[in-house]
């Protein structure tokens, strides 16, 4: 892969003036990491895992040694953390990346008369990603600043400049994220068009001209009548890439025995990024619906073969108005995906679309067909695969809920931060489901440091726990004094975790990258990161975060964990968008049944706030 280089800081200079993530205190982490477990484990394994930890953490013991390694790395590095979080998180994973992995833009749904305004739509947003790029090449994207807790420091850009440039390549034990190298090659001029389960490049830069939108329009058109043309069709090649990655590690070793395939991949790997161009589903088009169909394509059946899913962008476009994002997460955050996303369609409603209804006459050669020599090695995998998203797509579990009764301006008005409130409310709601508590993972941006990406606020706090059995099991017991007590000391917990984890004193990433150099030394694994405890702090049965968006589009994700949820949640003024999945498979959840709860009780926390302000007769 000559053009391609493993991934690195592809622009060094947009971290200037960012601190470096620091290395939180060993004790402090340690102490915080019991704090943590004590209620999400037995007694009995609690006792043990202090037992543990207290010798880990001990004077001159094992912990100390390889906290001062950690403050050698942080010396001699932009990121201490990144590269063992990149692969913790993500290239080590070897399950598939739709569902599993891959979050989702989904757009509303679009009003398409006729294909033609499908590709005219296609057309304006592939000019708006150009202009987007160019904003990228010219480094003219304005920085970011926090918001919310500790607003107005400024944010790491690094995650940008990886949105057009990555690819996610699988290995069969662990994928690579490589990036394109410009200073060898020039950046990627092209697209790749999935139509009909068929690949085209199109050529954005002809003769040294970007194509406008109207030459856009004319080499889709083109594309849309080559897929069309039965004769020509190819096997459904995408399908492998939403595998396993070994597997598909595997199926790539065989396809790039062949020239012509090796072509063809070079190509993809190449690109700007995706644009399918989906059939129409024939399904009803609710919300639920739509981000079904983005997150898996409605299976093989449907248009879950016209994608390459280890691309990092793929704008998908269905015939029957269903659009949206589908993004490989290993080079940037939702954060920035919207941010990206939320600019090409500010653009696109500012600068509407300049096509003319006649089709225009163009010397343009037309866009090419990328050949596919498949083995009938090739052609099985192809059908295990069918078979995998067939049945991973079956199995997922949606429901998309506008929680409408208010929004983040009725907890404003509370003194209390919304995002911890929201959270509460999903211990809250998990504990009225199951009578338990369980690990919970919410992403905590640490885009303050140079290189950041997340850490993990630990939102199943004591403290959320009591107010879940205070509201739930022992209702009449306490009076609504007590419960907003209790209400307030879970709300107070929850923002006091999300300082220190987006300051970057979060437990997970220092935990993960102590573990990570005992792996380095060659030293045997520490009993910490045996112990049983911490697996389960690893099982995210919930597994949250805030996307939040201003233009009318949601994002949504797959659970992490066979018998967990996913809730991505997008708080509004006056509402609260919830995506929550799970698996069908799993009978210890149900989406439908989650929501349910989750609604009476962000109910049942109104009216103790109304009480408790004296709005609300009790
Ligand atoms: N009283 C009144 N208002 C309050 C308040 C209080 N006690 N606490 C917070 N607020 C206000 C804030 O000032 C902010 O106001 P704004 O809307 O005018 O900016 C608003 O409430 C929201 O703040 P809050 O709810 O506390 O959350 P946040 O915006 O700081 O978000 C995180 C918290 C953890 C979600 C955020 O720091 C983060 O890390 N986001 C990234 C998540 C991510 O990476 N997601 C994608 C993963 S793929």
């Amino acid at each position: 892969m000559p053009v391609l280089e493993k991934e690195q800081s592809t622009n060094p200079g947009i971290n200037n003036g960012l601190p470096k993530l620091p290395v939180p205190d060993l004790q402090h982490t340690l102490d915080m990491y019991l704090k943590c477990m004590k209620h999400l484990v037995p007694e009995e394994n609690f006792r043990r895992t202090k037992g543990i930890v207290d010798k880990f953490g001990a004077p001159g013991g094992v912990g100390e040694m390889l906290q001062q390694q950690l403050h050698k790395r942080r010396d001699s590095k932009a990121n201490w953390v990144y590269d063992y979080w990149l692969d913790d998180m993500y290239l080590n994973n070897r399950l598939a990346l739709p569902v599993n992995s891959s979050p989702v833009m989904v757009f509303p749904k679009q009003n398409f008369k006729t294909d033609s305004d499908a590709l005219r739509f296609a057309a304006h947003l592939i000019s708006a990603v150009l202009e987007y790029k160019t904003l990228l090449e010219t480094h003219d994207l304005p920085v970011d600043f926090a918001r919310g807790q500790l607003a107005g420091t400024p944010l790491c850009m690094e995650q940008y400049y990886k949105l057009f440039t990555s690819y996610r390549l699988p290995g069969p034990k662990k994928d690579t994220l490589v990036a394109q190298k410009s200073s060898v090659m020039p950046e990627p001029e092209h697209i790749i068009v999935a139509c009909k389960n068929q690949f085209f490049v199109l050529d954005v830069v002809i003769n040294f001209r970007r194509l406008n939108e109207k030459d856009l329009y004319t080499q889709l058109e083109k594309i849309s009548k080559m897929a069309a043309n039965e004769e020509e069709r190819l096997p459904p090649i995408g399908l492998l890439t939403s595998e396993g990655r070994t597997e598909w590690a595997e199926a790539r070793h065989i396809l790039i025995k062949d020239s012509t395939n090796r072509d063809s991949l070079d190509m993809i790997e190449r690109c700007l990024c995706l644009v399918c161009l989906n059939e129409p589903s024939g399904l009803q088009l609710t919300d639920t619906n739509r981000a079904l169909l983005m997150l898996h394509g409605g299976g093989p059946e449907r248009n879950g073969g016209n994608r390459w899913y280890d691309k990092p962008m793929q704008f998908v476009i269905g015939s029957d108005g269903c659009c949206g994002v589908v993004c490989e997460h290993s080079p940037f955050e939702g954060i920035v995906l919207v941010q990206c996303t939320e600019y090409l369609l500010k653009y696109m409603k500012g600068s509407p679309s300049k096509l003319v209804r006649a089709a225009s006459v163009s010397e343009l050669p037309a866009p090419r067909r990328l050949r596919w020599k498949c083995s009938s090695e090739i052609q099985a995998l192809l059908a295990a695969s069918a078979d995998k998203l067939h049945r991973l797509a079956k199995n997922l579990d949606m429901n998309v809920h506008k929680f409408t009764k208010y929004g983040k301006e009725f907890i404003k008005r509370q003194k209390m931060s919304p995002d911890a409130y929201i959270q509460v409310a999903l211990q809250f709601a998990y504990y009225r489901c199951h009578r338990r508590p369980v690990s919970t993972y919410e992403s905590a941006s640490i885009r303050r440091f140079q290189e950041g990406r997340v850490d993990n606020i630990r939102s199943a706090t004591f403290e959320a726990l009591s107010f879940g059995k205070a509201m739930t099991d022992g209702r009449s017991t306490f009076s609504n004094d007590e419960k907003m007590k209790i209400l307030k000391d879970a709300i107070n917990a929850q923002t006091n975790y999300t300082i220190l984890a987006i300051t970057g004193m979060g437990i997970d990433n220092h935990l993960l990258g102590l573990r990570e150099m005992a792996m380095e030394l060659r030293m045997e694994m520490p009993e910490i990161f045996t112990d049983e405890t911490y697996t389960v702090s690893n099982q995210y049965i919930l597994s949250t975060s805030q996307v939040p968006t201003t233009v009318d589009m949601f994002c949504c994700y797959g659970p992490v964990v066979p018998n967990g949820y996913g809730v991505c949640y997008n708080p509004q003024s006056d509402a609260i968008l919830f995506c929550v999945s799970s698996f069908n498979h799993s009978d210890e959840t149900c989406s439908n049944t989650f929501v349910k709860h989750l609604e009476e009780c962000l109910l049942e926390m109104e009216g103790l706030c109304l009480r408790n302000s004296g709005v609300a007769s009790s």
